[in-house]
């Protein structure tokens, strides 16, 4: 089994392609990997024909805001007005309306539209996912959205990494007292340890949100409780979350759109991931984006993600991202893909499970209608996958439009 780490700086310019290559699949796993030539003359109980496809690991994506009641689309008005994001939020829109959907809506509802959004995720080629919670705010509403995120990984074929974001929002009623919000949310370390209902904590430290010190307190506590640590860092104000992602050992410092020059080389000289999330600065209407280019130049690993969520990046398609990243973030289809394979699978903690094609890794494998890797950036805004592979099973294939089966009216 592959157990190297993330690719980092220039080597992610350096990606692994074999041409007239062959996989064999045997329970659930990759059992090897050659020529066609060679596959010829092998046994298999079924064959798929990939000739002049693109065939890569399922895309691993590393942060989504996954559970969520109801929706925010009368919030675009207020975005095409000019009404900032932290402006809505502080006015108890944004992230705290969501909220009061999350903590209205049933177990079953929320599950229900988790497994919808893991679909149409499948269907655009991811096969291991990360998920938040952070719309309760409240013991019972966080604790209700990790239970959904357990039930979802159990019902659903895709692999969910779990993350808790109680730290993601000052509800009203803690406005002015912060301290007692974090205090209340690191409660309930003990309880989503013992119930093995997150892998990671994560925190918004932002303005209006929370400051550097509170972040730090709040994380170290999370580490104490043996919980691997991640951070909103430096989205919308250079606090130095970044910084602290870095003297924390966090695995992720998430966003990095205003990391400062002396973050982006403490992020190099470290081991924690930058994951950076182009479809949120689109999607905000921001100017400019995260400096991803000089992160890589400067030696850092990166990953990429679509930051899926109601609010800031409302899309599932990690291939409309990698567009993004390509147009905005200036990164190469070879950068692009280590962010969306190995580098996306080292910033959730399965690093050595998913995120590459190995043999005796799990058999997580996507069949694209492209003809070669940079294609798939290229070609933007649509859906490239032909055949998604989960676990060695065909778990979505494109379907083909039946020209006979028009009806008329
Ligand atoms: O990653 N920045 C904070 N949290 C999310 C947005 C959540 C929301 O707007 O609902 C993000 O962008
Ligand atoms: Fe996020």
């Amino acid at each position: 089994m592959d157990k190297s780490g993330p690719v980092k700086g220039k080597e992610m310019n350096d990606l692994p392609v074999m041409e007239g290559a062959a996989v064999a699949i045997k329970d659930g796993k990759i059992d090897w990997i050659g020529s066609t030539d060679e596959a010829s003359n092998a046994f298999a109980e079924r064959t798929i024909d990939a000739k002049g496809k693109l065939v890569t690991p399922g895309l691993v994506e590393p942060h989504t805001h996954l559970v969520f009641g109801g929706s925010r689309e009368t919030e675009m008005a207020l975005k095409q007005q000019g009404v900032p994001y932290l402006e809505i939020l502080k006015q108890g829109g944004g992230i705290l309306s969501t909220v009061n959907a999350t903590k209205q809506a049933s177990c079953e509802k929320l599950l229900q539209k988790a497994l919808f959004h893991l679909d149409r995720m499948a269907m655009y080629g991811i096969t291991t996912v990360e998920a938040k919670s952070g719309y309760g705010l409240d013991k019972e509403t966080e604790l209700k959205q990790l239970n959904v995120v357990k039930e979802a990984n159990v019902k659903h074929p895709l692999d969910i990494v779990s993350t808790f974001l109680g730290a993601h929002a000052i509800p009203p009623e803690y406005r002015e007292d912060p301290e007692a919000f974090l205090e209340l949310m690191s409660d309930l370390f003990a309880e989503i340890k013992e119930n093995n209902l997150a892998d990671f904590v994560d925190i918004f430290t932002e303005t209006g949100v929370f400051s550097v010190e509170q972040s730090r307190r709040y994380l170290q506590k999370a580490k104490e409780y043996g919980f691997g640590v991640k951070i909103h860092a430096d989205e919308i104000d250079p606090l130095g979350g970044t910084e602290l992602a870095v003297e924390m050992g966090a695995i992720s410092g998430d966003h990095l759109a205003v990391i400062s020059v002396e973050g982006i080389k403490q992020l190099a000289a470290s081991n924690t991931i930058g994951v950076i999330l182009p479809g949120t600065s689109f999607y905000l209407g921001k100017d400019s984006y995260a400096p991803a280019r000089e992160i890589i130049d400067q030696g850092a690993a990166v990953a990429i993600s679509t930051d899926f969520n109601p609010g800031s990046s409302v899309t599932e398609n990690l291939q409309l991202i990698m567009s993004i990243a390509a147009l905005k973030l200036k990164l190469s289809p070879a950068e692009i893909w280590h962010a969306v394979t190995v580098n996306a699978a080292h910033a959730i903690g399965r690093g050595n499970d998913a995120g590459t094609i190995a043999t005796g890794r799990k058999a997580d494998v996507v069949i694209w209608d492209a003809p070669n890797y940079m294609y798939i950036p290229y070609h933007y805004g649509v859906n490239h996958v032909n055949t998604v592979i989960k676990n060695g099973g065909v778990l979505h294939e494109r379907q083909e439009i039946q020209y006979d089966s028009i009806t008329s009216f």
